[in-house]
């Protein structure tokens, strides 16, 4: 494959925005652990100018990934935003000084974190706000979402936040989040190999609600499997180019943010946009599982 921009890729209306369903995720820019200064500080802003410059208009961050870090990174490479941009943030954790990812959800957290936010984007508001739940850090986790919800619906109605979405959410914490706000979007743990939200994702998308698979490329443990390695080689793709392409032909309420710190990696995912999947190459991925597709 050789395209490096989005051209063929379809949209999605995330709330009142049209994004393009190929967009990028700045966690990789932080230092190691997500935690610190890039190493490369230069190609760090060089990757979202080179993303912007492919067709990006969806980018997604996070105020304490760094901390600070990936919000001011983007801040100096793309400020003033082009209109068509959507920033996506999301707010719940913060990091402790030994880069440990802990709670952060009591009002006063959440108004800090949003104002945060706000501050090192140079945003007046926030596009979409993201309620990270932090029950288990690792996964979802029951309990109830009203008492920080609530609090970040508050922070929309004084007109910080436009739109508001869930991460790492259950399906009962969802239901219990749609009877307090409007919720735009779902950011969960999703991709070839890890598949527990299926019947998540196809509610969303009945629903019209966007769905964003975090670590869509397997996150700190890249995908590896010899199926998905010769699946790729038979479309003359790279595996992490299959990946992508299959989580969008999976659903049509997809958004894709693949993390990288490369502009060649990041140049290979906007072509997967383009990458097309025979019915021979699906029914393999179909059958892929955490079992066959260890992460
Ligand atoms: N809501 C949440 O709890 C949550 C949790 C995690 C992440 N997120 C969001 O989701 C986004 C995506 O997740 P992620 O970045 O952690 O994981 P990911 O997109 O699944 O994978 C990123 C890893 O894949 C590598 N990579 C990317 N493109 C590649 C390519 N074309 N070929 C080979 N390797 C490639 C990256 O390394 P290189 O830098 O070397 O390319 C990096 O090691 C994040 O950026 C963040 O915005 C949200």
């Amino acid at each position: 494959m050789t395209e490096t921009s989005i051209n063929a890729t379809s949209t999605f209306k995330l709330a009142d925005r049209t994004v393009n369903r190929m967009g990028y995720g700045a966690m990789q820019l932080a230092g190691p652990g997500v935690f610190g200064p890039p190493k490369d500080r230069a190609g760090a802003l060089e990757v979202l100018r080179a993303a912007i410059d492919g067709g990006v208009n969806h980018i997604d961050t996070s105020n304490f990934y760094g901390p600070h870090v990936t919000n001011q990174l983007i801040r100096e490479a793309l400020h003033p935003y082009r209109d068509d941009l959507v920033i996506v943030t999301k707010i719940g954790a913060m990091r402790g000084d030994d880069a440990s990812w802990r709670p952060a959800f009591t009002p006063a957290e959440l108004e800090t974190a949003v104002h945060d936010n706000l501050r090192n984007l140079g945003l007046d508001v926030l596009d979409v706000v993201n309620l990270r739940i932090m029950f288990d850090v690792h996964g979802p986790a029951e309990g109830s979402i009203e008492a920080p919800l609530t609090a970040l619906a508050e922070l929309q109605r004084k007109g910080l936040v436009r739109h508001i979405g869930l991460s790492n959410v259950t399906q009962t914490q969802l239901a219990e989040g749609l009877a307090i706000a409007d919720i735009v979007c779902v950011q969960n743990h999703y991709n070839l190999a890890h598949r527990s939200d299926d019947r998540l994702i196809d509610e969303l998308s009945a629903a019209g609600i966007a769905y964003v698979p975090f670590f869509p490329l397997g996150g700190f443990t890249p995908l590896q499997s010899k199926a998905l390695d010769e699946v790729a080689a038979q479309l003359d793709a790279t595996p992490m180019q299959t990946a992508l392409a299959w989580l969008l032909h999976r659903a049509p309420n997809i958004l894709l943010i693949p993390g990288t710190s490369s502009v060649a990696h990041l140049q290979q995912n906007l072509a997967s946009a383009n990458l097309k999947l025979p019915s021979e190459a699906l029914a393999v991925l179909n059958q892929l599982s955490g079992d066959a597709l260890p992460e």
